[in-house]
């Protein structure tokens, strides 16, 4: 698969993630099965599927907030000890989330917001952190908030921050789950910009949106999931343009813009 990424990226050819035989339950209810893949430096990968397809839970298990009933994930070539809270705890400075609720504090300026992690959690200096923070906020043109608080921010300016707060860990990879899906329609348009960007700028991510012009334009990769099974993954434009599954293309038709015939 994907042969031509093998030479345009960098000379660590190793994947920078690596899932292997994932199966999560809740109780009974198994929602992810078997579930395999790699993700290499600089990758994009999007993922898809219908509600309730496992796409959330996986991604949470890719940070470590989930407890995972088999398979193994590695990351930058070392097998993550199975449910390790230790492990995790480090690696949540490299592996950056941001969910679909901001999950700013609140009774914490934005500036505090995001020297938190670096500060306390990664000792970093003060001033180095706070050089790099202020690059941060210009990047997304929110410099002038810096010492508000997130109630005084909208909806679409907490999420630039809560993606800001992640990238000021530098963080290897960044998982992105349905984080414009609470916003006003014309806030989302910033944060899809941000991602953008990001992708640009070869940072690796793995990103669930419902966002289907998004999802095409950022993608390298797609994976569609189903009842917690890879049912495709393809490189986005083949996915897009010529899904092989039945299940996938009724999914794209669906996702449709209202009145498109497909
Ligand atoms: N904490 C939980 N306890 C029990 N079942 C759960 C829990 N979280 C998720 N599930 C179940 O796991 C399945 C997958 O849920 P998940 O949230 O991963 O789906 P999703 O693909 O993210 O859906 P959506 O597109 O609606 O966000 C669902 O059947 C859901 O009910
Ligand atoms: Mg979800």
């Amino acid at each position: 698969m994907a042969d031509s990424e093998e030479v345009s990226v960098s000379n660590d050819s190793e994947p920078l993630l690596s899932v292997r035989h994932l199966r999560k339950s809740y109780g009974d209810h198994e929602v992810l099965k078997d579930v395999s893949f790699d993700v290499k430096r600089g990758q994009v990968l999007v993922l898809l599927g219908p509600s309730g397809s496992g796409k959330s839970t996986l991604i949470r298990c890719l940070n470590g907030l989930e407890t995972i009933q088999g398979g193994e994930i590695w990351f930058k070539g070392q097998k993550i000890a199975n449910n390790s809270e230790k492990t995790w705890r480090k690696l949540r400075a490299e592996i950056g989330m941001v969910f679909q609720s901001y999950d700013l504090f609140p009774n914490l300026t934005v500036a505090k917001n995001i020297e938190l992690g670096p500060t306390k959690v990664q000792k970093r200096p003060k001033a180095e952190v706070a050089k790099q923070m202020d690059q941060l906020l210009a990047d997304v043109q929110l410099t002038e908030y810096k010492n508000s608080y997130p109630r005084e921010l909208s909806g679409g300016q907490k999420q630039r921050i809560a993606v800001v707060r992640a990238l000021a860990m530098n963080p290897e990879l960044m998982l992105f789950d349905e984080v414009t899906a609470s916003l006003d329609p014309e806030m989302v348009r910033e944060v899809l910009e941000l991602m953008l960007r990001l992708a640009k700028r070869h940072m690796t991510m793995i990103v669930v949106t419902h966002e289907m012009e998004f999802a095409r334009r950022v993608a390298d990769t797609v994976m569609f999931l189903e009842n917690g099974v890879i049912l495709e993954r393809q490189p986005g434009d083949e996915f897009f343009t010529n899904p092989k599954t039945d299940r996938a293309r009724n999914f794209l038709e669906s996702m449709a813009p209202v009145g498109d015939e497909a």
